[in-house]
């Protein structure tokens, strides 16, 4: 059944969804690394479509920005179209010092400054965790691609424009990276019952004033997307 957001029908949507910020970066995908791509949803632009890799197969959906917009398009994902699998793939800034440009990183666990958990009236601080099955599939494939990457902590922000300087109070604590969509991704999955993880390729140094032209984002993306893939096709 179609929803206010999505117009897909019901196993149109793979078990497995890839999820970009950027619903054109969706399409791309979709063109670039599935076979016999069909789009399913064009409601607001948030471009959704379901081919194979490998002769699995993949659906590639944009979340749009920010915690509000991934909580929408995963929780109906999850809970209206049966999907079992979200992979986040998204660009996040270097937090850590150790975290350099074009690097990858598997989200672990993403602490946050959104009040999103405040939904489940929890009697405590709730940890958003990715899935560990996702997670080592990640991290295998990371290694067999010989690329850099890092396994741990993110933030994910409410705010792109921060009037404080909260990075190096997060980086204190381990953080590698920030980004905006994560946690609820994380606790949208954790509340259904299902698996997701989020893979980032670093795009800028916030705090080192840096950031990737154009062509290092290419390599970076290229990466990630060969680890989400490969990811999907083991869990598959
Ligand atoms: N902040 C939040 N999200 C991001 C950033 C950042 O510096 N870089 C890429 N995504």
């Amino acid at each position: 059944m179609p929803t206010a957001h999505n117009n897909a029908e019901k196993g149109d949507i793979a078990k497995t969804v890839l999820m970009p910020g950027d619903p054109l970066r969706a399409k791309y995908i979709a063109e670039n690394y599935l076979e016999d791509p069909v789009c399913y949803n064009q409601v607001r632009g948030m471009l959704g479509y379901t081919g194979t890799y490998k002769g699995i197969s993949v659906s590639v959906q944009g979340s749009g920005m920010g915690m509000p917009s991934i909580g929408i398009y995963s929780w109906e994902l999850f809970n209206e179209y049966g999907v079992e699998n979200i992979i986040r793939v998204g660009t996040a800034g270097a937090v850590a010092d150790s975290a350099e440009l074009r690097d990858i990183i598997i989200g672990v666990s993403a602490s946050t400054n959104s009040n999103y958990a405040a939904q489940y009236r929890l009697p405590g601080t709730y940890a958003p965790t990715a899935s560990w099955k996702l997670v080592s599939a990640a991290v295998n494939a990371a290694k067999d691609k010989g690329c850099r990457f890092h396994a741990g902590n993110i933030l994910s922000s409410d705010t792109f424009y921060d009037d404080a300087d909260s990075l190096s109070q997060w980086r204190k604590m381990g953080v590698l990276a920030i980004e905006m969509e994560a946690a609820a991704l994380y606790m949208n999955a954790a509340r259904a019952g299902k698996n997701a993880l989020c893979i980032l390729t670093v795009s800028d140094c916030p705090l080192r004033g840096l950031s990737t032209t154009a062509e290092e984002r290419q390599t970076g993306f290229r990466n990630m997307m060969e680890i989400a893939l490969e990811t999907a096709l083991t869990i598959s």
